[in-house]
This record gives C-alpha cells, structure tokens and sequence, in this order.
C-alpha cells in the first residue's frame, strides 16, 4: 500500500499523533491534510513529548518530507512558534523538509473573535477550540478567504484582500458589542506580511511532491486530525468541527486521489473520551457535571479514567469527559471511514482503570427508538433521543506497560477485551497501546 491513513475513530485524541509517528519510519511523506491547531498530537521525541498543533509527527524522523496540505487552516503565529519549537530540539535538516502548501488558508485574529463571537451567541455553544476554525473554513467557502500564497504578495495586495474580507466581519463586531475587534487591514497586513516571510522558504506547491511520490509508489502517510464524530458532513452536526476529516476528505485535504493504494488505520482508545460539547452515550459522570473540574476531585467514574488517562486537552488543556469503549460507533466508522485495522491505544491505561474500579463497560449495541441497534443513529437531533448503551462487563482489570511486546503475553482479561470489541465493531485489531512512545505498540499478525 502507497498510502497509509490514519484516522481518528471517535471524538480525536485517541493518539494518533504517536501511530503516524510509528509510521513515519520508513515513510517518504507524512501528511496533516485537514484541521489546523484545534489538533494536538503528543509525540515522543528523545523522551520528551512533543506537543505538536501543526507540523506532523513523522518530522522527527531524518527522512521525512513533512506536509501540511491545501485542506488545513494554518495560524501563522502557531506554525512559527511551532518551528522555532522544534529547531530547539535540534531536529535534523528541518528546513528542507517541511513544506506548506500555498493553498492553505490563513487564520487571522479575526477568525478567533468571530468563533468566540459566534460561541457566545449560541444558545447551545460548540465548546470549539476557539482557535478561528470554522470561521476561517467559512470564508474560504465564501472566497473571501486569504491563503499562504497571499502572505508573499506585496503588502499593498495583502492590505486589499483583508480590506475586502472583513468588510461584514467589521460590521458584526461592531454590532455585536465588539467594536475592539474591528480590524485596522493596515496593521495586519504589516504583521501578516512578515508572518509571510518568516515562512517563505516552506511554502510550495505541494502537488509535484505528492505525484512524484505516488508515480514511485513512496510511502505516503496521512496523519488524520480530529476524528469520525468531529466530522462536518458524519459528525455529531452542529456539534462538530468544519472539515471533513473522514479518510475521503482527508485524502482530498492532501492532493491524494481516492483511486490510490490506501491502507486505513483508525486508531481509538481502550476507554474514550470527549472534549467540548454534543453527545456522548458511553459518557461516565464526572465532577465536570457537577461544574468542578479540579483534577485533584476524583469521585465519579468519569473522574477516574480522566486520571488514569491523563485526559485533559493538549490544545486547549481543558478536562475531557470520559466514559467506556463504543464497538457501536467503532462499527460505523468501519464503513464510512472505510477502516481496515483498528489501533487501541491506552490498553495500559484501561487496565488500570479495571483495577482501580473493580469493572470495565464495552458498550456492545445501542437501545434506542425501541429497537436494538449496532451503529451510530443518524437522527439523533430529530428523535432527541441519545442512544441508550447496552454493556458487556468485565471484573477487575490488569498491569502491563511497554514491556509487553506480544498478544499472547498479555493478561487474558486483556484478551477477553479486545475479543469482545472485535467482535461487536467487526474490525480486526491490528495495533494495542501499551505506552505514549511510537515504539509502544503489540503488533499483531493479522
Ligand atoms: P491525538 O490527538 O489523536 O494525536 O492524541 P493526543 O496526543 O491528543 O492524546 C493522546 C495522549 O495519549 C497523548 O498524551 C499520548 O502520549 C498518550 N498515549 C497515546 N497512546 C498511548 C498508550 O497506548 N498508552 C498511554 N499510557 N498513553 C498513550
Ligand atoms: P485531535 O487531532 C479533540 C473539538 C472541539 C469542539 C469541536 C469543534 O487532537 O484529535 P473547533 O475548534 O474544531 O471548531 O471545535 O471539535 N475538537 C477536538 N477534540 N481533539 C481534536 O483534535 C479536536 N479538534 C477539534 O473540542 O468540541
Ligand atoms: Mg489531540
């Protein structure tokens, strides 16, 4: 396979950063190719974790051509710190080999006073990142939005994009009660401009990479942000981000054709969890509920998987709600994210969890509209109804850390788990988490 793509399979952080780095490897091309710096990948570098927003993980690796495709968002200032981030840690021929497509889009300050604009006015906020995302995504799908290509031109000609872009930007803040957030395009222009040349020397027409790759059947790896119930179009809609960061928009997002040789890794969690708001079936309550998020209140279930899995935002350091695996949407996202091979990360994580609580929930199937169901509803904003999850239960749990290199050294606990998620999400699991390290994986021979 020329391509490997890998995919988030719930709601993102299930570690995806850590497998496209494993990928990395032995890769030609590592691709972020959707999103911008809602994500963040923690990666192992000589020890040390990486959190990475922008930039994929493979960059750690000698070999690697990094690429951060036409169908991401790019916060220049993020990307900089980002780079000057990772010229500290001495990453080898850095400059050579990180490429920004031109075609990206910019996000400007503009962006991020709109998204909070946007999330204060919402009855039901999204809890976004508030990183500019959607709105950055919204003026590109109204042409009115500004792409890296543009940061080169002369400031005059950036002066007039930006002019043209915030004419009712400008109006809604000033209707809105913010008027400081009214955007003066000269001083931006100054700024973005700079941005620009800071950034010259990566900036490219991806495409000639990507085809040579692809006509010498390199090996491409696609590292998926966010994740299937985040996507725009499958998502949890309007609780969602605004891409599409299935495996086909990811695949789009990077210049890829769909006809390619793809492998499809989706990657989730042993447990799972949730940031920002929409649903959740297999949620566990939480002191979050209660409105105390303290990490040191651990009462609840929800509290304690958030402790075992450290599971606060690499982005936004917010705490994650948490609850146990779902086999039901692990199902669904088998066809639309077209998955070949699951990843479950955090199987240390899960056995520590068991241990601490006495059990371990598999949500198996979904009680809901009177019926028995094994997928993901649609219609959930129509019927009002959240899924009701029916659980196999396991007692106790176990111990096994990085050490544990094989399937058949692991506790048959353990065993029973994967079983039982194999068998309910139809989906072979290639790939078991025991450890944040790219080398913390069992491979099975599947
Ligand atoms: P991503 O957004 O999907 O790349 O994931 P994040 O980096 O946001 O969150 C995953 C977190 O889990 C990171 O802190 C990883 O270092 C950590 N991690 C990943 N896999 C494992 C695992 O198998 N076990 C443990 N204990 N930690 C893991
Ligand atoms: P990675 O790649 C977890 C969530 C936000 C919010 C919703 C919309 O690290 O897995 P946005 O700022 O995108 O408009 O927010 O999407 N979200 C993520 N949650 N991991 C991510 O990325 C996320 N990217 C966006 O919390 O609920
Ligand atoms: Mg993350």
């Amino acid at each position: 396979m020329s391509i490997t793509a890998i995919v988030g399979c719930k709601w993102g952080d299930e570690g995806k950063g850590k497998v496209a780095a494993y990928y990395a490897k032995d890769a030609k091309i590592v691709m972020r190719t959707t999103g911008g710096n809602n994500a963040g990948h923690t990666v192992i570098y000589n020890g040390k974790a990486l959190p990475l927003h922008l930039i994929p993980g493979g960059i750690t690796y000698p070999q690697t051509i990094c690429i951060i495709g036409p169908g991401t968002v790019i916060d220049p200032a993020v990307l900089l710190e980002e780079i000057q981030m990772l010229k500290e840690y001495n990453i080898p021929n850095f400059d050579n080999r990180l490429k920004i497509s031109g075609r990206a889009h910019v996000i400007f300050p503009y962006h991020k006073d709109l998204d909070e604009l946007h999330e204060n006015l919402k009855k039901h906020p999204v809890g976004t990142t508030k990183r500019g995302i959607g709105p950055t995504y919204s003026d590109k799908d109204n042409r009115i939005g500004i792409r890296i290509y543009d940061l080169l031109l002369e400031e005059s000609q950036l002066r007039e994009k930006i002019e043209e872009a915030t004419i009712l930007h400008n109006q809604n803040f000033a209707n809105n009660g913010m008027a400081h957030c009214v955007v003066d395009p000269v001083q931006l222009a100054h700024q973005y401009h700079l941005y620009g040349e800071q950034l010259r020397q990566y900036v490219t027409d991806i495409n000639p990479i990507v085809a040579n790759a692809l006509d010498n059947d390199d090996k491409i790896v696609i590292e998926g942000a966010q994740a299937f119930r985040l996507d725009l179009d499958h998502g949890d809609y309007p609780m969602c981000t605004s891409s599409n960061c299935v495996t086909a928009g990811s695949l789009c997002g990077g210049a890829l054709p769909p006809n390619a040789s793809i492998e499809v890794i989706g990657i989730d969690k042993a447990y799972n969890s949730r940031v920002g708001n929409g649903p959740f079936p297999t949620k566990e309550k939480s002191s979050i509920d209660m409105g105390i998020s303290s990490s040191s209140y651990q009462q609840f279930p929800g509290d304690v998987i958030r402790e075992f899995g450290h599971e606060y935002g690499t982005t936004t350091k917010r705490p994650r709600n948490c609850g146990w695996f779902d086999c039901c949407i692990s199902n669904s996202a088998k066809h639309i994210l077209g998955v070949n091979y699951m990843c479950i990360n955090h199987l240390d994580t899960l056995g520590l969890i068991g241990k601490n609580l006495g059990y371990i929930k598999i949500c198996t199937s979904y009680n809901y509209q009177g019926r028995v169901i094994d997928y993901y509803p649609d219609d959930i904003t129509l019927t009002g109804e959240i899924p009701t999850p029916n659980y196999e239960i396991l007692s106790g749990g176990w111990v096994i850390d990085s050490s544990c290199k094989s399937y058949d050294e692991l506790p048959e606990l353990a065993k029973k788990f994967i079983e039982i998620v194999e068998k309910h999400s139809h989906i072979p699991v290639k790939f078991l988490g025991t450890g944040p390290a790219n080398d913390d994986l069992i491979i099975r021979d599947i």
